[in-house]
């Protein structure tokens, strides 16, 4: 297992790159895959996940080409796929093996489907139960992988989504794109709306609205070309460490400012951080922009409700920002934290524990009380194997006394690989 020891940083003045969208990487793959024509991705994320996107579209008959820096995805429209000689393999992918299981429930072949030990863990019942209401037939160990898809013809659904979930809803959506009857989906929260957005740009019968979703099948897609933006999970990392930094401003360019994923800018500017957005432009029905952060005085405030779902990813690094500022943070509403590749609300607080923070674990959230601004102390910490609380202390580390030793680092690769070196580059000159 790799470690690595960060040491304190700033001050820093500095414009930086992250790569394309992991959530708009793996759904260019996957809809361009369904589609008739040839896709060509820009700017796709090349990460341990999203590759095995790749992998397992390409195992599934289609193909699928590196030119250049751009992906060519050869559609040849629905229905078209091929099974699989051997298992499907998503690695540590929650996004791939969920919305993969929507279309797998579609085919007209039996799948095998599975991940590694995390993937193992987490639950699929929450797309089976949807799925099976479609009319495909699933065995699974008890709702985790692997799962066996017995794929036949679907007819449409009306679903009232019991959680926020992107991945739950947008399974059901890519299903419902080879059913034969309309499906309506409705969501309690609304969470990340790629999906739609893009089956709409590549010509799908779908409407949303608010928390409604409605998609009528028998359209075929037209295969488009798809540039994926900066992708802002990614660049949090750089935005909280702009803001935690002494005397810094970091930029980070270009990146995908989908209403639905904007809660770290939201959150911050309440907590009083000097971040904004400039050269907002549209891409392929996304708006991009970007994102320029400076030196602040943060302070603590609830974080709750509507917000959770545009931000739920980059909770690890808010509770850093939260751990940094000024005064108590309280996140309410975030069970799903549970789910993911950990559960977020224990490895975080362990972790912030350890580097000196008074930090409680709620039942849906967490507690914490700001250092207000004294630096982190030196300690070990694990990331458990997961990828965004590796890259969340490694920021810690920058405000630190005496850096941090991250361990277990290989985990970042799954969607930020070079985000060590982005990092080394935030110490040296302009
Ligand atoms: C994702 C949706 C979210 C998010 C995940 C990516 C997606 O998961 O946490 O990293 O691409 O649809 P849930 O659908 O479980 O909320």
């Amino acid at each position: 297992m790799k470690k690595i020891h960060i040491s304190p940083a700033g001050p820093c003045v500095k414009s930086v790159n992250v790569q394309g969208d992991k959530s708009l990487s793996h759904r260019a793959v996957i809809i361009g895959s369904l589609a008739k024509g040839v896709t060509k991705i820009t700017n796709f994320l090349e990460a341990e996940d999203t590759l095995n996107t790749v992998k397992v579209y390409s195992d599934m008959g289609v193909r699928i080409e590196k030119k250049g820096s751009a992906y060519y995805i050869y559609g040849r429209g629905l229905f078209s796929l091929r099974q699989s000689k051997k298992e499907l393999y998503v690695g540590n992918s929650g996004t791939d093996i969920r919305l993969s299981l929507g279309v797998l429930a579609a085919q007209n072949f039996t799948s095998v489907i599975t991940g590694d030990g995390q993937i193992e863990n987490r639950p699929m019942k929450r797309v089976i139960e949807p799925l099976t209401k479609m009319g495909a037939r699933f065995e699974s160990n008890d709702g985790k992988a692997p799962v066996t898809v017995f794929g036949g013809s679907l007819k449409g659904i009306e679903y009232s989504m019991p959680m926020a979930s992107a991945q739950v809803k947008s399974a059901i959506l890519l299903a419902a794109l080879h059913a034969n009857s309309k499906t309506v989906i409705t969501e309690p929260v609304k969470s990340r709306d790629h999906t739609e957005r893009m089956l709409k740009y590549f010509g799908a019968d779908i409407s949303f609205r608010g928390n409604r979703i409605r998609i009528n099948p028998g359209e075929e897609l037209k295969a488009k070309p798809v540039f994926i933006p900066g992708d802002i999970s990614s660049a949090a990392y750089f935005a909280v460490a702009g803001l935690m930094l002494k005397d810094s401003r970091i930029t980070i360019k270009n990146i995908g400012l989908n209403p639905t994923r904007v809660g770290l800018i939201e959150v911050m500017k309440r907590m009083g951080g000097k971040i904004k957005i400039t050269n907002m432009k549209d891409k392929n029905g996304e708006p991009v922009g970007d994102i320029v952060a400076g030196t602040s005085c943060l302070k603590g405030i609830v974080i709750k409700g509507a917000m959770i779902p545009k931000l739920i990813d980059e909770i690890p690094v808010i509770a850093v920002a939260a751990a940094f500022a000024k005064g108590r943070t309280v996140i309410k509403d975030a069970q799903e934290l549970h789910y993911k590749e950990t559960d977020r609300i224990e490895t975080v607080v362990k972790n912030l524990k350890r580097i000196g923070i008074n930090a409680a674990a709620l039942p849906d959230g967490m507690a914490i009380e700001g250092s207000g601004g004294k630096k982190f102390k030196y300690a070990d910490i694990d990331s458990f194997g997961d990828h965004r609380i590796a890259m969340a202390f490694t920021v810690a580390a920058l405000a630190s006394d005496n850096g941090l030793l991250i361990k277990d680092i290989e985990c970042v690769n799954t969607s930020f690989p070079g985000f060590f070196g982005l990092i080394a580059s935030l110490k040296g000159k302009k």
